[in-house]
């Protein structure tokens, strides 16, 4: 399949979207995230918080089980958004489980704060150089 430019402005905004559906009553800081892949298609999830707090699940992996539920494995792209007055990273874990589904890809990172956002866009081999890879991957 040839690979498509992805649009990161659509993506922002089905991250935007889902975020409002964060499960986050602990941390009150609630987070979406949204993946496209190959196809077109655009993959969201949200952080779930749990009581036992090490059972919570972040956005971005919430988003990549939808992918890979849905038969998908080749993320282009990907948007998170947070709260706050400058966009929140993808914490380590996430960014080792995008690595698993992408040598790199853009990722554009947004804070929103009432209307203001603030948007810095970057790359996943600036979060994460070096990432750990245990075999080369199978497709
Ligand atoms: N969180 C994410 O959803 N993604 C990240 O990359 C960092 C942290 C969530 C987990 C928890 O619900 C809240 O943010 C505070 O850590």
């Amino acid at each position: 399949m040839t690979s498509r430019a992805p649009r990161l402005d659509r993506l922002v905004e089905a991250a935007a979207r889902v975020r409002d559906r964060a499960y986050a009553p602990y941390s009150r800081y609630r987070v979406g995230a949204a993946l496209e892949t190959e196809s077109g298609r655009i993959f969201v999830g949200c952080n779930v918080e749990n009581a036992s707090y090490g059972a919570t699940v972040c956005a971005e992996r919430n988003a990549v089980a939808q992918m890979v539920a849905a038969g998908e494995d080749r993320p282009l792209a990907c948007a998170v958004v947070t709260g706050g007055a400058s966009p929140g990273t993808p914490c380590g874990i996430c960014r080792q489980v995008l690595f698993e589904f992408a040598d790199d890809m853009p990722i554009a990172m947004v804070a929103v704060s009432g209307r203001r956002r603030t948007r810095h866009d970057t790359t996943l081999t600036q979060l994460l150089p070096a990432a750990f890879r245990l075999r080369a991957r199978k497709r």
